[in-house]
Parts: C-alpha cells; sequence; structure tokens
C-alpha cells in the first residue's frame, strides 16, 4: 500500500551545517497494518509523514502509495490526493475552535457534499469514536481526548486507504492513550487502512502491529520497551 524507497530530505542550518532530517528511509506498510515510528523530537518523523502526504519534496527516492507515484503528483493532484486518499491526524491547532465537533470530523467532506449530507456521512463514525453525545458541542467543551477523537474521525472520514498519524496521543494522559490507540488499532483493522502512526511514547508505539525506531532520519529495529503489552 506504502512504500518508501530511499527517501532523503535534508534542511541547511542557519549556520550553514546539513540537517539530516530523513536520510536514506525504505519502508512498506499493508493494506490493514499499522506501523509506529518511535523516536525522539528532532529525528524526522513529520518531516517524512509531510512527505508521504505531498506536503514536502525530499531530494530523492521514491514515494508510492497504491499504484500511484506521490511525486509526480502536479500540486492540485496533490491536493486531491490528500483529501481522498490520505488521513492525516496532525495535532491539536488542527481543530477549529468556533465549529462543532460534527463539523469539525465533516470538515474535508463539505467540498463535495452539503452540510447536512456530510454531517449524516460522518455521524456513524463519530459514535463509533464515542463521541456520540458530543456532536453538536463546540472546541472549549470538549476534552482534549474528545477533541483528539475528532481529528481522528476527520482523518478517517473519506475512507482513506492510508492514514498517517502524527503524535495522536501527544497531549493526553496514559489512560486516554490508550483509549485512543485502541480505537485507532480497531478501526485501521476492520477498514484495512494502512497506517504510520508517529510517536515518542513507548505505549503507544508498543499498539503497531510493527515499530520501527527513526533516529537521525534513519530506521533501526524498535528496541523499546514494550512490557505493558
Ligand atoms: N523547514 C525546515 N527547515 C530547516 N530545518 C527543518 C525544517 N523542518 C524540520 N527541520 C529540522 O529537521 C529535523 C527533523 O525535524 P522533524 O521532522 O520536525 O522532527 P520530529 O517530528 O521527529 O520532532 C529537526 O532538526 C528540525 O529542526
Ligand atoms: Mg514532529
Amino acid at each position: 500500500m506504502l512504500e518508501l524507497h530511499s527517501v532523503v530530505k535534508h534542511f541547511a542550518s542557519p549556520g550553514g551545517e546539513v540537517i539530516r532530517a530523513v536520510d536514506g528511509v525504505s519502508l512498506s506498510i499493508d493494506p490493514g497494518e499499522m506501523v509506529a515510528l518511535y523516536g525522539p523530537s528532532g529525528s524526522g518523523k513529520t518531516t517524512l509523514l509531510k512527505i508521504i502526504a505531498a506536503l514536502l519534496r525530499p531530494d530523492s527516492g521514491a514515494v508510492r502509495v497504491g499504484s500511484r507515484d506521490v511525486l509526480a503528483l502536479s500540486k492540485r493532484e496533490a491536493a486531491a490526493y490528500r483529501l481522498h486518499e490520505v488521513g492525516f491526524v496532525r495535532q491539536q491547532p488542527d481543530f477549529v475552535p468556533g465549529a462543532s465537533a460534527i463539523d469539525n470530523a465533516a470538515l474535508k467532506l463539505f467540498d463535495e457534499l452539503r452540510r447536512r449530507d456530510a454531517r449524516r456521512r460522518v455521524e456513524p463514525l463519530m459514535h463509533r469514536l464515542g463521541l456520540g453525545d458530543r456532536l453538536r458541542h463546540a472546541g472549549d467543551e470538549l476534552s482534549t481526548g474528545e477533541r483528539q477523537r475528532v481529528l481522528i474521525a476527520r482523518a478517517l472520514s473519506t475512507e482513506p486507504s492510508l492514514l498517517l498519524a502524527d503524535e495522536p496521543t501527544g497531549n493526553l494522559d496514559s489512560r486516554r492513550s490508550r483509549d485512543v490507540m485502541e480505537l485507532l488499532c480497531e478501526l485501521c483493522h476492520e477498514r484495512g487502512v494502512a497506517t504510520l502512526l508517529v510517536t515518542h511514547d513507548p505505549l503507544v508505539a508498543g499498539y503497531a502491529d510493527r515499530a520501527l525506531e527513526l533516529h537521525d532520519g534513519r530506521l533501526q529495529d524498535y528496541v523499546g520497551d514494550s512490557s505493558h503489552l
């Protein structure tokens, strides 16, 4: 489903040094498989997700999603790819504070569907995520964990084949992290979505089918603690 071959992205630091944010990453993920990428802050996790989401061009390498060559997409094709084929759970700032939970979840559908139909489409997913009694609540009436679940609903709303999640439990305590991870795992397996989740939390990495570690832009086998499983 997702295939990365020798992906490289370097940046220049203000001091003129080379930052090897992503330094030759190869990885493949099957439909319905959840892979965790574990790594400390600054290890290149977000850069890699942005490359896969066609938000950032790598210096070299190949990125394929299904039969699609992601690096060959025009700007317009990349926008459609992000809208329909990829779900990207980014961090909390993605929540539109003035809008209700259900409108936040239905946001990606508003382009194509009437609002009422868009809401109707995401409602079962909201129930599935335990948000059935929070549909009309505004952001400030929701807990951090609830807002995060709304962003998961948004990412899955278009039934993407690929889900990218950037520290999806970054602002949650360990109990809420577990709740969110259990739901994410179930939904990803149930719907056959290839999922790449990045985290610096070993608890989260332990939920994945396979965990890898990113260090200075390079992948290694994960050797972290998974004793909580
Ligand atoms: N646009 C950019 N320009 C320069 N350096 C960047 C840019 N984006 C990321 N970096 C650097 O690349 C490295 C990896 O960053 P990032 O992918 O955000 O790491 P992570 O998500 O693992 O914390 C860091 O050293 C960061 O400062
Ligand atoms: Mg990051």
